[in-house]
């Protein structure tokens, strides 16, 4: 006697009712790129449907994006300068901050989340501060982070996701929100984040690519599981709300492993080179574009996701829209 699986294939009721993992507009967090100035919309040729946007046209995307239901946002900023230091990013003033405020004032329940991260406004392009060796210095970094926190914080943001690879950020900025009053303020690790060539993409909208060097003496080999689980249950250890795998699609065994070792709520970030593989393929005709990122979509969250950060968190809720 053999088990007939297709008893259960039969209708789409049926399927709908078997159905293990579901995708719903709650799943999303969807990437924006501020830059300065005013009615500024210039789309990345590697990935199109994303744009660099002045703060007046993000405002225009937010009032859009919630009307299809879609209510979480991850904000990078583009500053118009860039030191050593990154020192646009300290002050009370910087574009991230005016962008955090124009966003909350209009809309006050659009769930704002930050990069923290030193590369796009460095003139070297690098997560943090260097030394003499040009290498990124962790510690000293570490308090220039805690400073940028808590300029977020002031500015209302509703969760910090520090991105740069340090070690200790998670312990170092919880000190700086607790310290300041901010103990309800949450933070999502990039907890677990691979020095990947899926970023390339990113580096052209964020202007962030490292002028000297790469990633690769923080960010994480993509060739280590074990150390991909430590990696996410130290600073799950260190006061992590939210853990984080990222890239997506080449890591969902590093997903899983995750899931599976902690209890936590998990991100994915489906990154810039992923979507523009997509993209790229939808423009050459080779693929059913919207089933392929549907399908893609799902197997996140098939793998152990609650967050799914990714550019076509538009385009996914317009399709469950219309549902
Ligand atoms: C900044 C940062 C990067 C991404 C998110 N935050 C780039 C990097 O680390 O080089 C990548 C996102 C993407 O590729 O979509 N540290
Ligand atoms: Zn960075």
């Amino acid at each position: 006697m053999f088990k007939r699986f297709r008893r259960k294939r039969v209708n789409e009721t049926l399927r709908n009712l078997v159905k293990e993992t579901i995708l719903t507009k709650n799943d999303f967090i969807y990437p924006l790129f501020v830059k300065e100035g005013t009615g500024i919309k210039n789309e990345i040729s590697s990935m199109p449907g994303v744009f660099q946007m002045s703060i007046d046209e993000i405002l225009k995307e937010c009032a859009y994006i919630r009307t299809i239901g879609l209510n979480s946002i991850i904000l990078f900023a583009i500053p118009d300068v860039k030191d050593s230091i990154g020192s646009e990013c300290l002050c009370e003033n910087s574009i991230i901050s005016r962008t955090i405020k124009a966003i909350k004032k209009e809309f006050p329940d659009m769930f704002v989340v930050t990069d923290l991260c030193f590369c796009e406004y460095t003139d070297h392009g690098h997560c943090g501060i260097l030394d003499e060796n040009a290498t990124v210095n962790n510690d000293a970094t570490l308090v220039i982070s805690a400073q940028q926190a808590l300029i977020h914080a002031k500015a209302g943001v509703d969760m910090i996701a520090p991105s740069g690879m340090m070690d200790g950020i998670i312990e170092a900025l919880r000190d700086a929100l607790d310290s300041n009053g901010y103990e309800n303020l949450p933070i999502m690790a990039y907890s677990t984040k691979f020095a990947s060539a899926y970023y390339g993409p990113f580096r052209d909208v964020a202007e962030s690519a490292p002028s000297k060097g790469d990633r690769k003496m923080y960010q994480m080999d993509p060739a280590n599981r074990l150390e991909a689980i430590e990696e996410s249950l130290e600073d799950e250890r260190q006061g992590a709300d939210i853990l984080m795998v990222k890239p997506a699609l080449a890591y969902l065994d590093i997903i899983r492993d995750i899931r599976n070792s902690s209890k936590l709520p998990l991100a994915v970030y489906n990154v810039s080179g992923e979507y523009a593989m997509l993209q790229a393929a939808k423009i050459a005709g080779i693929i059913d574009y919207e089933r392929v990122m549907m399908e893609t979509l799902l197997s996140f969250k098939r793998a152990g996701a609650d967050i799914i950060i990714t550019y076509h968190a538009k385009e996914a809720c317009e399709l469950l829209s219309k549902q």
